[in-house]
């Protein structure tokens, strides 16, 4: 086998047997086996701890014979009509028995098409695994008390042969009252919210809303205000952009050619929009980060499909123009890189694949005709193959809305820099874009001007050497989104700032004929959110770091997994873990609440 081609599978297709003593689960006195734990760091909610006000189990099953398996969908169970809530957490557990499979299983819950969790699964062990993921799911609060509705899971395997695992998922909703919040470092100020609705029809509201766009009137000026932030209040309405098939709601999407779309009408009463875009890669774009030009593939005559260069983006069209784009997290699935660095503690994602939030606010005034339109899904230099769909949460005041928008399409500049002989090379990549948009909206207060702008930035240097066995990566996404609201006097009303940058960096080392594959891995993912006006400033930084190595025949490895996470609320709130597993052993697990200075 050529040296390079199999660097280049090996975290794709690579079966190993795993080293007996990979083991974090101290045995009790018995001899009963424990299944293995296995877990992502990330922040614990507040609720973790307190018993829910209610909870609806919808769903057990066993999901046996994965390799691309269909959904199951169950009928959805609300809240009891007397359960008072104001956070809705979604308990995903699963118990894992069986094949001994560097498989990467991919999973997602939906209700009615509306997306609330996309997750994978962990490498399997020895002994059977376990795996329990909460998310807050109070912004999808609007589906989540409608009645007679459905809810679909999906949990499959995308692998050429039959995996012969057998999972045990449970989910259920729990419902909590009096939390404090925040639960999200994107919501405005503390307190909680009520989110006991009435129960409605899904159906009955899509049609009403439609129907009843008349009257012309003012905004509040708090929602003018509030509209800033991504999910607070929740959402009044939330369309699907999905579409029911066998295997899951999402979108395939193989190529940079395939567009997917889906009609929306959108009545004049919504006076904000955000689509949240939920987005995974797979086969040969698993690793699109690492993927080589076709230039290079083509001049040194190699068998692979995994080209089309470094970069990738989502786009978002709206009636085909380009209305937004997202260049996603790097998320690492379990078998990927070396399969031994994710056991027991999954990579930065893993578990709660990132959902990314498109301001479409500005884009009202195209929406807004009472008129259908189509919202179009495409992946720039895509290859094969992509799992995308998005869910279109609506505000919708009593009045009618008029907002004047103004807004500039995104501009790119897309550089390449690529420089190779054989099979050495260096590839680069640079791209930048930006987008802003200006809405004018009559408010109880008078006309308010909101300014938003987004600038993307994306670098990706990608080296082979020595002869191709040895691949370095290096790359970093960076964005800045601002929001800022000025009133007729000019005078600043509110301004909110969210970065976000994800470093990564990947040496994938195997020597000339050797089969011991050296492997790290550095990712970062940092995000902070300010507030100007209301003097809030929040901070998560989480960073891994992975060096180890593994036979590319036979069953041994070496895998270390470092992980910090840090998270300052800004107003005398902090979390912070650090973990360290060596050899599949949780050496170290602090946790402290004390804010670093
Ligand atoms: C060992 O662990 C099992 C499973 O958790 C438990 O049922 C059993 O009681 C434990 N035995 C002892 C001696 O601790
Ligand atoms: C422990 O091992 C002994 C000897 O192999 C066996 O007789 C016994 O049933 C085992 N106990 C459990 C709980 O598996
Ligand atoms: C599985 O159970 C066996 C027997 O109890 C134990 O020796 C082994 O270490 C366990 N392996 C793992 C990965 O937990
Ligand atoms: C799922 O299993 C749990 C415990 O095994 C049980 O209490 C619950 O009723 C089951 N739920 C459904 C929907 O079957
Ligand atoms: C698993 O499912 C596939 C596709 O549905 C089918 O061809 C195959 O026979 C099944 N395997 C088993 C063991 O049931
Ligand atoms: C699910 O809901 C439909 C329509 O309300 C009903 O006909 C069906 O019997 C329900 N299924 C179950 C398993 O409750
Ligand atoms: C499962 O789907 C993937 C991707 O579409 C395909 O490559 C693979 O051959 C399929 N596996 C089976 C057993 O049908
Ligand atoms: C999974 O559920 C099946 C029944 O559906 C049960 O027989 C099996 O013991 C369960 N496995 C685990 C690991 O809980
Ligand atoms: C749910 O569906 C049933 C049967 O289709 C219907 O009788 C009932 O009115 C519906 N409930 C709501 C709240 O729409
Ligand atoms: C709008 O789209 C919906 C759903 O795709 C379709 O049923 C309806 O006929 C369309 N209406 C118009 C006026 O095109
Ligand atoms: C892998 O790492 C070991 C230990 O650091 C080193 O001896 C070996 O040369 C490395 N192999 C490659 C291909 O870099
Ligand atoms: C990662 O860990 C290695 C070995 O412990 C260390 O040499 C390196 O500096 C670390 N890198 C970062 C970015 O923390």
């Amino acid at each position: 086998m050529n040296a390079v081609n199999l660097l280049l599978i090996l975290p794709l297709f690579f079966t190993i047997t795993l080293p007996h003593s990979v083991n974090s689960v101290k045995q009790n006195s018995s001899n009963e086996t424990i299944p293995q734990h296995f877990f992502e760091v990330t922040l614990p909610l507040p609720t973790d701890n307190i018993t829910p006000s209610c909870s609806v189990n919808l769903l057990n099953h066993t999901f046996t014979n994965t390799t691309n398996s269909s959904s199951v969908t169950v009928n959805y169970t609300t809240p009891p009509d007397k359960c008072h809530w104001s956070v809705a957490v979604l308990d995903f557990k699963v118990k894992y028995n069986g094949e001994q499979d560097t498989s990467n299983g991919i999973a997602g819950v939906w209700i009615n098409g509306v997306e609330l969790l996309r997750t994978t699964t962990p490498q399997p062990s020895e002994n059977g695994s376990f795996w329990n993921i909460r998310k807050d799911v109070s912004k999808y609060s609007s589906i989540i008390t409608h009645h007679n509705l459905t809810l679909s899971v999906v949990l499959q395997n995308l692998m050429k042969h039959d995996v012969n695992g057998v999972y045990n998922v449970s989910v259920s909703f729990l419902f909590y009252s009096d939390v404090k919040f925040p639960l999200s470092l994107h919501s405005g100020e503390s307190g909680s919210h009520s989110l006991n609705r009435k129960l409605m029809s899904f159906e009955n509201d899509i049609k009403n809303y439609i129907k009843n766009c008349e009257n012309e009137d003012k905004l509040g000026f708090d929602r003018v205000i509030k509209s800033s932030y991504p999910y607070d209040p929740p959402a009044d309405l939330i369309i699907p952009l999905s579409e029911a098939s066998d295997d899951g709601f999402w979108f395939k999407i193989h190529d940079e050619s395939e567009i997917q779309t889906k009609n929306v009408r959108i009545c004049p009463k919504t006076y904000k929009a955000v689509l949240e875009l939920y987005v995974s890669f797979h086969g040969d774009d698993e690793f699109w980060y690492m993927n080589p030009p076709d230039s290079y593939i083509k001049s040194n005559d190699l068998p692979f499909t995994n080209g089309k260069g470094s970069y990738r983006e989502v786009l978002v069209t709206i009636d085909g123009k380009l209305a937004g784009t997202v260049i996603p997290f790097p998320v690492i699935y379990s078998g990927g890189i070396n399969p031994l660095f994710w056991k027991p503690v999954v990579s930065i994602g893993a578990f709660d694949i990132p959902s990314y939030d498109i301001d479409l606010t500005s884009y009202l005034g195209l929406l807004l005709d009472n008129r259908n339109h189509s919202i179009g899904f495409q992946v720039a230099d895509g290859g094969s193959f992509w799992l995308v769909d998005a869910n279109m949460h609506l505000w919708i005041d009593d009045t009618n809305v008029q907002a004047i928008v103004e807004y500039e399409p995104p501009s790119m500049e897309i550089e390449h820099d690529y420089e190779f002989e054989g099979l050495d090379g260096t590839f680069e990549t640079e791209v930048e874009r930006s987008m802003s948009s200006i809405r004018m909206i009559q408010s109880s207060k008078g006309i308010l001007k909101t300014k938003v702008t987004e600038e993307i930035k994306f670098k990706n240097k990608l080296k082979f050497k020595d002869d191709g066995t040895r691949k370095e990566l290096e790359q970093k996404i960076k964005t800045k989104t601002k929001v800022k609201t000025t009133d007729t006097k000019g005078h600043s009303v509110g301004e909110i700032v969210i970065e976000k940058t994800y470093p990564l960096k990947i040496t994938i080392a195997n020597g000339r004929g050797s089969s011991r594959v050296n492997t790290t891995v550095v990712q970062g993912r940092s995000v902070s959110f300010s507030d100007e006006v209301a003097s809030i400033s929040r901070v998560l930084n989480h960073d891994l770091n992975c060096t180890g190595w593994i036979m590319a025949k036979g069953n041994s490895g070496f895998a270390e997994n470092h992980q910090s996470y840090s998270y300052d609320d800004g107003e005398g709130g902090c979390y912070s873990r650090t973990v360290d597993v060596v050899k599949g052993d949780v050496i170290a697990d602090e946790t402290t609440s004390n804010c670093v200075k």
